[in-house]
């Protein structure tokens, strides 16, 4: 029986952990797959996915600097695809055809989620309006906070997102009609006198080790803070939130995992364990 093949593509990528990951899930399930690390040139993503589908791969995951690429170049986009704007997982089907998925928002909610922050009737910030925070808007309003503000550099960008997002912030639950999370958008001087329960750091700021200005008394005593990246090392916000009191400080890595978890499944429709990865992927 010949092997499954799949790959994340990206440039650069040789950073990524997303091979280690998904071969541990393949292993773990008992999947006959392979799963490698694609270097895209920057101007020349749609011909690199062709090839590799027309080699015979089976799926691909999306990374930097090419989601939107991959959100255009999809035949068809799952409704959280198209919500986002941004495709991170593709599954080549056997007529040929290519539907684009997202699952990096529910990758952040579900590791919430194991981590039991309550997000139900939470006060949430996330800091940051670019692609990452966009992806991950809908899965966040889904669990109802009660509210959710967008604070950016440039504020317009977050106003924007805001706005484009509104609609989710007034759902009908199937029992009955839900308290609507008020969503917000502005730039970081409006933070002043806010605290928050959760706070999310989607800024590609981390990655410079840069912190955007946050007013001191932002978080709750005993609130939550989570960084949308990682390192080796606990990032800047994550320091940040430990010295003022936060319960939790979490990077992105279970964000990864639990995403990755969210492509292996559309893939192989089997669901792997993530347990057993957090602690071997540390
Ligand atoms: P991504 O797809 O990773 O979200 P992006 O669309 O370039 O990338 O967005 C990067 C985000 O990080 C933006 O919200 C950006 O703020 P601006 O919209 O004002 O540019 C934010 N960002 C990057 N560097 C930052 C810094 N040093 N301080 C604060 N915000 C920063």
């Amino acid at each position: 029986m010949s092997i499954d093949h799949y790959a994340v593509i990206g440039n650069p990528i040789s950073h990524s952990k997303s091979p280690r990951i998904h071969t541990q899930f393949a292993a773990q399930t008992g999947q006959n797959m392979r799963y490698d690390a694609l270097l895209a040139p920057l101007d020349d993503f749609y011909q690199s996915v062709k090839d590799f589908q027309n080699a015979g791969g089976r799926g691909m995951n999306v990374t930097v600097p090419f989601k939107l690429e991959a959100y255009a170049l999809a035949d068809r986009l799952s409704p959280r695809a198209e919500r986002a704007g941004a495709v991170n997982t593709l599954v080549f089907q056997a007529d040929g055809s290519i539907e684009g998925d997202n699952t990096d928002g529910v990758g952040l909610v579900r590791d919430l989620q194991y981590h039991d922050v309550t997000l139900k009737d939470a006060n949430i910030l996330i800091l940051g309006a670019g692609g990452a925070v966009r992806g991950v808007l809908a899965p966040l309003l889904a669990t109802h906070p009660a509210s959710l503000v967008i604070a950016n550099r440039t504020a317009e960008r977050a106003q924007q997102l805001a706005h484009d997002f509104a609609d989710l912030g007034t759902q009908v639950s199937s029992q009955a009609i839900s308290q609507a999370s008020q969503i917000h958008g502005c730039g970081y001087d409006e933070l002043n006198g806010k605290i928050f329960d959760v706070i999310i750091n989607g800024t590609s700021a981390s990655l410079g080790g840069e912190l955007p200005p946050l007013p001191e008394k932002l978080l709750q005593p005993g609130g939550v803070a989570y960084d949308m990246a990682y390192g080796n090392e606990p990032t800047a916000f994550q320091r940040w939130a430990q010295a003022r009191g936060a319960s939790l400080a979490l990077d992105g890595l279970g964000m990864l995992l639990e995403q990755a978890a969210e492509s292996f499944y559309l893939w192989r429709g089997v669901r792997p364990d993530t347990q057993a990865l957090r602690i071997s992927m540390r």
